[in-house]
C-alpha cells in the first residue's frame, strides 16, 4: 500500500468510527411484509418532505430487500457498499476526491428518502459540513480532518478573517453563500476542492483580488465588473 493509501486507511478508519450513522440490521421488521406490500401505507414520512428523492419512484424495494424465514421479515438495505447509490449515481474519477464521498458515506450528508433541504441535504449545507470541520466541535481532531474557525454565529472567518461563508448572496450560483460555493462538496480536479482556480494569495485582504484567480471570478461579478473583462477578452 502506497503513502496516499495508509493515510485513506487512516483517516477512513477514523472518520467511520467518528461519524458513522448507527445501523441495525439484525432485528426483524415489526410486521410481516413482502415485496409487494405498500410500504408507504406505513411509512408516509419517507416520502412528505418538501424534496423527495426521485429514486422512490422506483420503489422502496430498488434499495431496501426484503427477506422472510421464520415466519419474520427482514429488511436490509442492498447493497451494502455505498448503500446502492452508486448504482444510479456513478462517480467519475477526480484529483482530489473528497474523503466521505469516496468512501461511500453519501447518507452522512444526504437523507436517502426525503428532505426539508435541497438537495436531499441532512441539514442546511454550512450546518453539514461544519459537523466535521468547525474547530471546537470536531471532538476528535486529526490533521487528516482539516479544521475551520469561525465567528461565534458561524458566518465570518474563512477563508480569511473578515471573509463571510453564509448570509451574503453567492454572485456565481445565485442563493446564499455556503461552503459550495466555493469547494465541490464531492471532490473535483483543484486544490482543497475549490471550484475556481488554484491560485490562493498569501495575504489576499491586502491584495488586488481581481488578479488571484480563486477570488477574480465572485468579486468581478460583485463589483459589476465582469462585463468588462468579457469586452476586453474578445477584441
Ligand atoms: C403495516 C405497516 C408497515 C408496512 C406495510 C411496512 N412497514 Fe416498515 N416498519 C413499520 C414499523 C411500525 C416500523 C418500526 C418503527 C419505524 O422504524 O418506523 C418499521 C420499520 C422499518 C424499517 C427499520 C427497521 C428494520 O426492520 O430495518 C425499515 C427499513 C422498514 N420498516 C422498511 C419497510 C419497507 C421497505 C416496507 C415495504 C416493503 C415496509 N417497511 C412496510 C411498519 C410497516
Ligand atoms: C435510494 C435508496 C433508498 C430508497 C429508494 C428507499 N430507502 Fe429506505 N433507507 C435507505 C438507506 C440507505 C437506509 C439506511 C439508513 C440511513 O442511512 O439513513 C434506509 C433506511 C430506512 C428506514 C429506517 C431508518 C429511517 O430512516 O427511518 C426506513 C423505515 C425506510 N428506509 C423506509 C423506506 C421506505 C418506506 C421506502 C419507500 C418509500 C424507502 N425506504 C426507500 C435507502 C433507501
Ligand atoms: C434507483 C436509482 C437510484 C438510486 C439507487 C439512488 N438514486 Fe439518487 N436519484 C435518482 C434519480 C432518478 C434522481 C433524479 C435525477 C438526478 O438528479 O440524477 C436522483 C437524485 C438524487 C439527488 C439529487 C436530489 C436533488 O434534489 O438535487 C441526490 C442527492 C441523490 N439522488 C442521492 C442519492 C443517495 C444518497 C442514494 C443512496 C442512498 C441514491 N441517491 C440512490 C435515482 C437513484
Ligand atoms: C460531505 C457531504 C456529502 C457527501 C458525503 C455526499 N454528498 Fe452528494 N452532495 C452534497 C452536497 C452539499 C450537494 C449539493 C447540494 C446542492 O447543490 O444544493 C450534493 C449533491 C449531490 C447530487 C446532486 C447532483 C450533483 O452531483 O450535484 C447527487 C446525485 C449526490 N449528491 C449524490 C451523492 C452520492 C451518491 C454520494 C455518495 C457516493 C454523495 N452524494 C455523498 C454533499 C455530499
Ligand atoms: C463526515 C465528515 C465530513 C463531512 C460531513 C464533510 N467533510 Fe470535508 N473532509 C472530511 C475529511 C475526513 C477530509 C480529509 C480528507 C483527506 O485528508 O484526504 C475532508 C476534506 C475536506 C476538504 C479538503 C481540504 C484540503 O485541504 O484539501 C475540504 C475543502 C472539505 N473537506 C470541505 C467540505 C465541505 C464543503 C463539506 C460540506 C459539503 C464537508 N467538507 C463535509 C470529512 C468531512
Ligand atoms: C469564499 C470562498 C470560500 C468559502 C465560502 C469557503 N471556503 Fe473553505 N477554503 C477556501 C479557500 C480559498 C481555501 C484554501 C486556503 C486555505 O487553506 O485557507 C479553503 C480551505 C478549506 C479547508 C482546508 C483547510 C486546511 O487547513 O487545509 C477546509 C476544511 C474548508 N475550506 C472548509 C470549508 C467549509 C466547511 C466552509 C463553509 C463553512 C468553507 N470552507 C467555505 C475558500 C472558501
Ligand atoms: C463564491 C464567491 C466568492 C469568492 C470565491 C470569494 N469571495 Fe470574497 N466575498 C464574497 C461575498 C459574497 C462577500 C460579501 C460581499 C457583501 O456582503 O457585500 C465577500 C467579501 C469579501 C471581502 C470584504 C470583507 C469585509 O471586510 O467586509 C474581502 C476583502 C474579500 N471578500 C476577499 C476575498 C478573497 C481574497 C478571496 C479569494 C481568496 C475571495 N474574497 C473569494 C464572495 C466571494
Amino acid at each position: 500500500m502506497g503513502r496516499a493509501g495508509i493515510l485513506i486507511a487512516v483517516a477512513g478508519i477514523s472518520v467511520a468510527g467518528m461519524f458513522a450513522a448507527p445501523r441495525c440490521h439484525a432485528a426483524a421488521h415489526p410486521v410481516r411484509v413482502d415485496e409487494h406490500s405498500n410500504c408507504i401505507a406505513c411509512h408516509a414520512d419517507h416520502a412528505t418532505e418538501p424534496y423527495v428523492h426521485a429514486a422512490l419512484k422506483s420503489g422502496c424495494i430498488s434499495c431496501h430487500q426484503v427477506e422472510n424465514h421464520d415466519d419474520a421479515s427482514y429488511v436490509a438495505v442492498q447493497p451494502k457498499e455505498s448503500n446502492g447509490c452508486r448504482e444510479c449515481h456513478a462517480a467519475g474519477p477526480v484529483l482530489h476526491p473528497h474523503l466521505p464521498y469516496a468512501s461511500g458515506m453519501c447518507t452522512r450528508c444526504h437523507d436517502p428518502h426525503a428532505s426539508k433541504f435541497p438537495g436531499l441535504l441532512r441539514a442546511r449545507v454550512n450546518d453539514v459540513c461544519l459537523d466535521c470541520h468547525l474547530q471546537g466541535r470536531v471532538k476528535h481532531p486529526s490533521r487528516y480532518l482539516p479544521t475551520i474557525e469561525l465567528t461565534s454565529d458561524y458566518r465570518f472567518g474563512h477563508p480569511y478573517a473578515r471573509h463571510p461563508v453564509n448570509g451574503s448572496p453567492d454572485p456565481i450560483r445565485g442563493g446564499e453563500l455556503s461552503c459550495i460555493s466555493c469547494h465541490l462538496p464531492h471532490g473535483g480536479n483543484k486544490l482543497h476542492q475549490l471550484r475556481m482556480g488554484d491560485e490562493i494569495p498569501e495575504d489576499a485582504l491586502n491584495q488586488n483580488t481581481e488578479t488571484k484567480d480563486v477570488c477574480q471570478k465572485c468579486h468581478m461579478k460583485l463589483w459589476g465588473m465582469d462585463n468588462i473583462r468579457k469586452k476586453k477578452r474578445s477584441r
